[in-house]
């Protein structure tokens, strides 16, 4: 008798089929940076973790890199792009104001009959778009999706500003979403925004509030500014309620949970949020060493290296959390499975 898999009818899971990432090859240490603002590998290494980052080079830009990732994690799948059905590419620094840099991915990478969209959520970018897809593709509205979390805000730094410059990196991540067996893949999620903290990290100028001026741009105002503390704070108590509300969601609590997948922002971050789910470093992943803080992208960089590290197995439940400009914040809670059929790839 031949054995069908069944899903519960309308109820099938969304699961990631694919992982890719990619960094540009410059890589800039805290050293590097000891030449450039008034600085120290100490200062920066113990306030934030950080060691060094990748900068992206003349004529490379965010769609260079979320094409990349893209490949790679259709690749990875064994996806088709012919068979993408979305492409959703969250950025705050898309290669021009508008259209939407994912239109210039799925051009390149041969998604032809997909729809494509940006999301602004600023480093909760990934975290939303994942939340997004994945509920697209629940319903069955959408087969196949590619969500890339990609950023190159090296070119939004005030490289003048010492508090800002040192923290970020360039790169993108990108994930090939799909069915999976109903009880694998997104579990539950907890998506915010408190737009009242607008203030508290944005770039004032460039948009038609603020339209650019000779001044403004003496003045920097087409920077990024942040009030660090003020970011700091919000973000080691939403890192830990967004997980908790995601994990309750689930039907889970922190101690189901494999791997801890934070926004690499600040390691000191990373472990206060960690601390209040009581969760053992071993289950913390962390990469900002390497890449800094790399906005929309961190969480799918972090996600893919995890993966390729071979610190994800069949079955394993991941947190994957962010927050950002906005202030944006939100937390999936994923149960791993990349097959399609029995769950047994
Ligand atoms: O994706 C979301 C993005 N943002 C974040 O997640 C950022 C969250 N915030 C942070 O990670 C931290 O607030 C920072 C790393 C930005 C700053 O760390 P902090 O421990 O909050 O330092 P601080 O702002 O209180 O500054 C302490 C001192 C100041 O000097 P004074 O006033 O005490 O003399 C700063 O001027 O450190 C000074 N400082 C630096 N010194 C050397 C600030 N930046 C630097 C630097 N090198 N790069």
């Amino acid at each position: 008798m031949t054995k069908h898999v069944h899903h519960r009818s309308g109820v099938c899971g969304a699961g990631i089929l694919g992982v890719g990432m990619a960094v540009p090859s410059q890589v800039v240490t805290n050293a590097d940076l000891e030449q450039i603002v008034d600085t120290s590998d100490e200062w920066i290494f113990t306030r934030t973790g950080i060691r060094e980052r990748r900068i992206a080079g003349p004529g490379e830009y965010t769609s260079d890199l979320a094409t990349d990732a893209c490949r790679q994690a259709l690749s990875d799948a064994e996806v088709d792009a012919k068979d993408i059905d979305l492409v959703l590419c969250a950025t705050t620094s898309g290669d021009h104001l508008w259209p939407a840099t994912a239109c210039l991915v799925q051009d390149r990478i041969g998604a032809q009959g997909a729809q494509a969209v940006d999301i602004s959520a600023a480093c909760a970018g990934f975290v939303y778009g994942l939340q997004m897809a994945g509920a697209l593709i629940q319903t069955g509205a959408v087969r196949k999706a590619l969500v890339v979390g990609a950023d190159t805000l090296s070119r939004h730094v005030d490289w003048t500003d010492r508090s800002t410059c040192v923290l970020f990196g360039d790169g993108a991540g990108a994930v090939a979403l799909g069915q999976v067996p109903a009880g694998y893949g997104l579990l539950g999620s907890a998506m915010g925004a408190d737009g009242s903290r607008f203030g508290d990290l944005l770039i004032p100028a460039g948009g038609t509030r603020m339209p650019l001026t000779p001044e403004l741009l003496a003045e920097h105002k087409d920077k990024l500014l942040m009030h660090g503390q003020e970011v700091f704070k919000f973000a080691v108590r939403i890192m830990g309620e967004s997980c908790l509300a995601a994990l309750d969601r689930a039907g889970m609590t922190p101690d189901d949970v494999n791997l801890f997948i934070p926004h690499q922002a600040n390691v000191r971050i990373i472990r206060a949020a960690a601390e209040r789910m009581r969760l053992p470093k071993e289950r913390v992943f962390t990469n900002l060493d390497r890449y800094g803080n790399t906005s929309a992208a961190s969480v799918p960089i972090a996600l893919c290296e995890a993966v390729r590290m071979g610190r994800v197995r069949q079955n394993d439940v991941l947190v994957l959390v962010g927050f950002g400009a906005g202030m944006t914040w939100g937390a999936n809670v994923v149960r791993w499975s990349r097959a399609e059929g029995d769950g047994s790839r």
